[in-house]
């Protein structure tokens, strides 16, 4: 069936709270350019750099149709070359940009068919923030076999996966989650210690830290949650260790004076997916080791809820306060 001249799309016109989150029912169908796809769109992730988006922490044009990923099937090509032979009808999962609606115009290099054995819910409980994960633990700091590694919100969408691909590799993890419900999800992933770092004894989890690690620190600190855990996770890192920022769940870490990592010759790194995964070789790579973890079973996935697009503001709000664990996902 041709695709709609409208459709459904989640539009924002200027930052702010989840109040400029627009449900527009009759928004244009964009139309596929030179290198890219039309892709009629089944399930979209929700990914905390969504809210940096509408909040404008991260600036970007506006007027915009928020999402950077999306599952669903290939209606339209656009003119000119076709490298990676898309057909009309392929079952697609793409990262680009404007996923939270119906239809979304990508570049062919950001999209990869997707195996039937795979679901729509597995890939986009998946496709990001496991992309993520995997940059992670090979590149930003090779992950190896009985290093200590502090997770921070091991049990939200990337953390989640994280959590396993560390114990794969076969790291002594040590993650922190918010509450009781979340400690025992991120035990249930195998993590050697999850310290509740909202409850009275978990406040301390610096010294618990240490304590685990026999007074060393961990190997590495991977800290999505910024503000609120970069002065901790420095404490808690060994000397000669790393930490990888790699988010601002509580807001970003503030201007940092580099003699600060000095006393303990301590490494930081602040990477981003899209830096890892420019190029279509890049992207293979991930996606191939990403699939192949999924299919084999290896990597579970868990989906705190499939909101349909018109509770997108209800999504960011459970997102924003830390009330889901897994991936959250929005049915287009
Ligand atoms: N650099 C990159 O390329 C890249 C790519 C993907 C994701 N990320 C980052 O990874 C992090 C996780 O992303 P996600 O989409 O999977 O989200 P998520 O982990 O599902 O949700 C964020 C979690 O952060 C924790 N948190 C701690 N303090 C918080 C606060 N003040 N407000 C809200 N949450 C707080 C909460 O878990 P607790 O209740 O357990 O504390 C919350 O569930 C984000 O920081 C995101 O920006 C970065």
């Amino acid at each position: 069936m041709p695709p709609l001249s409208t459709m459904k799309a989640i539009v924002v016109e200027k930052p702010g709270g989840t109040e400029v989150l627009e449900v527009r029912s009759h928004h244009p169908v964009p139309t596929p350019q030179e290198g890219q796809l039309l892709v009629k769109n089944r399930i979209c992730g929700v990914n905390y750099i969504d809210t940096y988006f509408r909040t404008g922490l991260y600036p970007s044009a506006k007027p915009e149709i928020l999402g950077r990923e999306a599952v669903g099937t290939v209606v339209a090509l656009g003119p000119g070359a076709n490298p990676y032979n898309f057909q009309v009808s392929d079952r697609v999962a793409w990262m680009a940009t404007s996923g939270y609606a119906e239809y979304s115009a990508v570049p062919q290099a950001s999209a990869v068919k997707v195996p039937e054995e795979i679901s729509d819910e597995d890939v986009m409980a998946s496709f990001l923030s496991g992309l993520t994960v995997l940059s992670l633990a090979k590149e930003t700091y090779p992950v190896q076999k009985g290093d200590w590694v502090l997770l921070h919100a091991a049990a939200g969408g990337a953390g989640f996966l994280m959590t396993q691909i560390l114990k794969i590799i076969g790291a002594k993890v040590i993650g922190t989650a918010g509450g009781p419900e979340k400690v025992e999800l991120v035990k249930s992933l195998g993590a050697d210690y999850v310290i509740d770092y909202r409850s009275e004894e978990g406040k301390d989890w610096v010294k618990q830290v240490k304590e685990i690690t026999g007074g060393r620190g961990v190997d590495v600190v991977y800290d999505s949650v910024g503000k609120d855990t970069w002065e901790g996770s420095l404490e808690a890192v060994k000397r000669k260790g790393t930490i990888v920022w790699f988010g601002n769940a509580s807001g970003p870490v503030p201007p940092l004076p580099l003699n600060k990592l000095s006393p303990k010759c301590v490494k930081v790194a602040r990477p981003t997916l899209f830096g890892y995964i420019e190029t279509r070789e890049e992207l293979e790579f991930y996606v191939n080791e990403l699939f192949s973890l999924l299919k084999s079973g290896q990597l579970k996935v868990k989906v705190h809820k499939v909101y349909p697009l018109e509770e997108v503001a209800q999504a960011h709000n459970d997102l924003e306060g830390r009330k889901s664990t897994g991936k959250l996902l929005l049915k287009a």
